[in-house]
């Protein structure tokens, strides 16, 4: 069964990158079903305003709770199976590979893009009557609108989705699944412009190999990424673990 992905922004143009590569690809073979709407078709004035100034003062506009009603009524019938609502917002709890993960299993998500300085609250609190929602930030810093976000957490997630990505292998090793960074990777020719691949990995020996790849990922770990290793629960290091 396919995941569905409904996207509600002003700004339909952004999320055309869904239509490339392996997400287009999922998307052709019935994998995925991506739905973009503009949120100017849920307003009725001839202007099509989606924004007004904040209450309290402040500055910018945000973004008026009417036509955001109006979309949910319309996507997610009160009556019915609802998606999980995910706001994209530097207020929100940071996005992690585990949440990627956690999403991947859910069958609808449906992405709210706000713009200018946000969304009226009561379009979060009146959504979380019908829906799960999280509001979900990138990182510490500020986008424009949650559109670039959306192509982010969209293509962390589908990618775990069962038959979207070609090698489901490639998914167990890699930086973040196992909660350390990967090791470095190499291909041919042997040596390049004076660089040698490191010898173990042209040597065959498997065991060799895997202790190898354990004790780059530790070894990158903790020089660019300490808090990753301090967060490792102890039981995960095996005892030639070391660095
Ligand atoms: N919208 C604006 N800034 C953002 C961020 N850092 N993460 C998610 N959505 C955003």
């Amino acid at each position: 069964p396919a995941m569905r992905i409904d996207v509600v922004t002003v700004f339909p143009e952004y999320l055309q990158a869904l239509d490339l590569s392996l997400i287009g690809r999922a998307r052709k073979r019935g994998r995925l079903d991506v739905r973009v709407h503009q949120l100017r078709e849920w307003t009725h004035d001839v202007h099509r305003t989606v924004d007004d100034s904040p209450y309290g003062g402040g500055p910018g506009m945000i973004m008026r709770p009417e036509p955001w009603g109006e979309a949910f009524d319309a996507l997610a019938p009160a009556e019915g199976p609802v998606p999980h609502l995910l706001v994209p917002s530097p207020a929100g709890v940071p996005f992690t590979q585990r949440m990627a993960e956690q999403l991947s299993t859910e069958p609808w998500l449906m992405f709210a893009c706000g713009r200018y300085e946000g969304i009226d609250q009561r379009v979060i609190e009146h959504a979380a009557t019908r829906m799960p929602v999280t509001e979900v930030s990138l990182g510490d810093y500020v986008l424009f609108g949650g559109e670039v976000a959306v192509l982010v957490i969209a293509e962390a997630v589908t990618r775990l989705v069962p038959g979207v990505l070609g090698n489901a292998e490639s998914i167990v090793e890699e930086s973040h699944t196992t909660g350390l960074l990967e090791a470095p990777l190499y291909t041919k020719p042997a040596e390049w412009r004076g660089h040698e691949v490191p010898e173990v990995l042209v040597s065959g020996h498997h065991a060799k190999i895997v202790r190898w790849k354990r004790d780059q990922a530790l070894l990158r770990t903790a020089r660019t990424r300490p808090d990753l290793l301090a967060a490792t629960p102890v039981g995960e290091f095996d005892k030639h673990d070391r660095a």
